[in-house]
């Protein structure tokens, strides 16, 4: 193992140990408040089973049977005990719970009470008559569908069978976790999964009534059923009946319902991080502080800022992501002496992927993590460091070009940079060229020739992607100017020559494209992102040969075995995540592989995605 910490913590760490001890006290305390009724109203049953995406709350999931339970704020080794107890594997015998979101840069429309996160929350403040025009349009931009609608045919959606499909979909998932612990119910429990997964790929190819397939009201009869026979298990299930109850019971407010309902269905889908993926995170966290590891940590720096090595960049803040990304690189590498990985997570994440990346090694190459929080850049002020992933969009563009009256529409999924990879010049002033790799990426191939590949000049060596055009999206794109057959182009693997960028002040030409079209619009700056992104690039884009990069892995079912086998990269770009319970079972094997295994932590937190 080579060094894997990148800014000394010796000063600080007693710091952190209370900070992380006051996080623990913290969490205790909130449910004590929820007993005793002080929250702001709302049913107690849902608060400890929704999380902040908020990246600086630090424990975010709460068991409500340990509620109440407050364990001695003086004894520190009791704490550290306690929590370990509490995160055991015991821990997770709850519905699935929202988590770690794809950047947390979506914050603004989670459906969370106030008193849980410390950001005011326009969509659920539980006030009604919230500016409800302002909350249907942010909602509908950042969850509703997932997508950006073309604003022009936004009244024009017709959804209501689609709805109706989410809501099966959300109860299914309420009950699924229950009823498949339970052997007695093996037959119910495949039959509800088998609908959820069949619904899943329905709505994550159909955001209107006419995207369904025909035999959707069969299928519709199917769920229903399974629901039905979900819900008569009354002895065992009474727990799921009354979490439901519970979140239902939060608003009288039909319409109001079905928007957050359909909001926080997305949250579970995208998001979910399950519980024993954060035990692994705080097992880790706490096993750091217990350790000699902070006085063990040598800074590398040599290694870090040599231009002659090969060097990878992943922004994410799920670690068993990140490992597959880097494991399976390595596995494929000629030379796998040259290759540097700098992980940029947040603070939340930062010191259990430190330990992870300390404890385990990747052939000859050297793992570096970075606490974006820490880093001191000129272009970010401080207070708005946070962690952001590549973003993913899903675009409603119409089928035919030419036809600006078809009513026909297609869904496209498009990923681009999100707002901290323009900072990238920045974070690595020292070196010249990076490859960008996305969290949800598997590596099949040696990638080492992308480092002597010819980019004519440009900046980003990235897949082209000709279903989307810029055209197409003219309503984003606003007043400026734009080639409009140019195509989009995708994040997941992506070459960047940083001294040219940096000559370009590709950085400045983006920031100035968010602020444009921040006075044109108004809107939400995660719908803002992609215009800039596109327009930041524009002519700036190397089209690497299709064999590189093969997406779609994470919402298309239909990619070709062969495809798969054939490319370097596969991209699980989509909801559908591998490490989900809900990714494509059919895609899951070639992420599995490069999983770590006989790993203690891993065997403790039962985590087995
Ligand atoms: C790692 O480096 C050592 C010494 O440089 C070399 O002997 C060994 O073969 C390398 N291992 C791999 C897997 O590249
Ligand atoms: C950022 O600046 C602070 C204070 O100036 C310094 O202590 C810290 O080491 C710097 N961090 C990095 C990553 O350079
Ligand atoms: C980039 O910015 C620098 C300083 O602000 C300026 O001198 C240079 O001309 C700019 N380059 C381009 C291509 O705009
Ligand atoms: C890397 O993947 C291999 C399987 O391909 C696995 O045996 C190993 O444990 C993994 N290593 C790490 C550090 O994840």
């Amino acid at each position: 193992m080579k060094g894997s910490a990148s800014v000394p913590l010796k000063r600080g760490w007693r710091g952190l140990v209370v900070a992380v001890l006051a996080l623990v006290f913290l969490s205790m305390l909130v449910p004590l408040v929820f007993l005793l009724g002080l929250h702001n109203g709302f049913h107690s049953g849902y608060a400890p089973e929704v999380q902040s995406s908020d990246a600086g709350s630090g424990f975010r999931n709460y068991d409500p049977e340990d509620r109440g339970k407050i364990p001695s704020e003086s004894d520190t080794s009791k704490h550290l005990d306690e929590l370990i107890r509490r995160l055991g594997p015991s821990i997770s015998k709850e519905v699935g719970l929202p988590a770690e979101p794809k950047g947390s840069n979506n914050s603004e429309g989670l459906p969370i009470p106030p008193m849980v996160l410390p950001k005011p929350l326009p969509v659920l403040n539980g006030d009604k008559g919230v500016a409800s025009d302002e909350l249907e349009k942010s909602c509908q931009l950042e969850f509703g569908s997932y997508c950006i609608w073309s604003k022009e045919h936004k009244e024009d959606m017709k959804d209501s069978m689609v709805k109706k499909l989410k809501d099966n979909l959300f109860v299914a998932r309420a009950y699924y976790p229950t009823i498949a612990k339970l052997p007695a119910h093996d037959m119910l429990s495949r039959e509800l999964r088998q609908n959820i997964q069949e619904f899943e790929r329905i709505l994550s190819e159909s955001s209107t009534d006419a995207d369904l397939p025909r035999d959707v009201e069969k299928k519709l009869q199917k769920m229903e059923a399974a629901i039905g026979k979900a819900k008569s298990c009354t002895v065992d299930c009474t727990n799921v009946d009354k979490k439901l109850r519970q979140i239902l019971d939060l608003t009288e407010d039909e319409t109001y319902f079905h928007r957050k309902q359909s909001a926080f269905l997305y949250q579970l889908a995208i998001q979910t991080m399950p519980k024993s993926l954060h035990c692994l995170s705080m097992r880790l966290t706490v096993e750091y502080f217990r350790s000699q590891l902070i006085d063990l940590e040598v800074p590398r720096d040599d290694i870090y800022e040599d231009p002659t090595l090969h060097h990878h960049v992943i922004f994410s803040n799920h670690l068993l992501a990140s490992s597959v990304v880097i494991n399976s690189t390595v596995m494929h590498a000629m030379d796998s002496g040259n290759q540097v990985f700098h992980v940029i997570t947040d603070g939340q994440n930062y010191i259990a992927m430190k330990l992870w990346f300390f404890r385990n090694s990747y052939k000859n190459a050297t793992v570096r993590v970075l606490n974006i929080e820490d880093l001191n850049l000129t272009h970010s002020d401080k207070s708005d460091m946070f962690l952001t992933l590549s973003d993913e969009f899903r675009v409603s563009i119409r089928r035919s070009v030419d036809k600006p009256s078809s009513i026909q529409f297609r869904t496209e999924y498009i990923s681009v940079f999100g707002p901290k990879h323009f900072l990238l010049p920045e974070i690595f002033r020292n070196l010249k060229k990076v490859v960008v790799l996305d969290d949800d990426v598997v590596v099949q191939r040696d990638l080492s020739s992308l480092w002597s590949l010819d980019m004519e000049g440009k900046v980003n060596g990235a897949l082209e992607y000709c279903g989307v055009r810029l055209g197409q999206l003219k309503s984003y794109l606003g007043d400026n100017i734009f080639n409009s057959n140019s195509c989009a182009w995708m994040s997941g693997l992506n070459v960047i020559d940083l001294e040219k960028w940096r000559e370009l002040n590709l950085t400045e030409t983006y920031q100035n494209l968010l602020q444009h079209n921040r006075r044109g619009g108004g809107e939400l700056s995660r719908v803002r992102s992609l215009p800039a992104n596109l327009l930041a690039f524009q002519d700036q884009i190397y089209s690497l040969e299709s064999s590189w990069v093969v997406s779609g892995l994470g919402h298309n079912y239909g990619v070709d075995p062969q495809t798969i086998n054939d490319a370097s990269v596969l991209h699980y770009n989509g909801n559908m995540k591998p490490w989900l319970e809900i990714g494509i079972p059919k895609y899951k094997g070639y992420w599995k592989k490069f999983l770590k295994r006989d790993d203690p932590f891993m065997d403790d937190c039962n985590v087995n995605p």
